[in-house]
């Protein structure tokens, strides 16, 4: 069963439309610090924030972070960037429910939490060489 699930979530996933997967750290940053969207309170037409330090390590210098997930320090030093290793971080974020059927992580692309642009600078947040998280 929880595989027929995590089957269904992964069919769904929509990989960047020009194959463009890393967008600008520094944007990422300020996304993964952002915890706006989808409270009472937001306005619609207001961008969310992906809220990924309430549950995450990043940045070491960021001392305030969750531990519901793993931490995210150094995870492009310690994964590479192989083809498999960034289809796969594309589409944890974009739903991370194909790698997890019980994930306690939001899908930030499925239900349209982030922009296709927004999950690139994740991505860039996560494996540049440059970004904090990888120093
Ligand atoms: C509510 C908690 C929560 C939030 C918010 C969250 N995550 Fe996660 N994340 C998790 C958990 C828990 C896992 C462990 C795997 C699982 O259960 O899905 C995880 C796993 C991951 C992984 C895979 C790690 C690995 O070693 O394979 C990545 C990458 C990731 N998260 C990135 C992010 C980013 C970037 C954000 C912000 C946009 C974010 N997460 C927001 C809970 C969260």
């Amino acid at each position: 069963m929880q595989s027929r699930i995590e089957k269904n979530n992964l069919k769904s996933i929509v990989y960047p439309s020009d194959g463009n997967y890393f967008g600008k750290w520094s944007e990422g940053e300020k996304i993964a610090q952002s915890g706006k969207g989808a409270t009472w309170s937001d306005k619609n037409e207001d961008v969310n924030g992906g809220s990924c330090y309430n549950c995450h390590q990043l940045d070491k210098k960021e001392i305030a972070y969750g531990n519901i997930g793993p931490s995210l320090y150094n995870y492009g030093k310690l994964r590479g960037n192989s083809e498999a290793v960034v289809k796969y971080t594309w589409g944890k974020l974009y739903n991370a429910k194909a790698f997890n059927a019980c994930s306690a992580m939001p899908r930030f692309g499925h239900f349209k939490l982030l922009t296709e642009n927004q999950i690139r600078d994740l991505m860039a947040l996560l494996f540049d060489p440059q970004s904090p998280v990888n120093q």
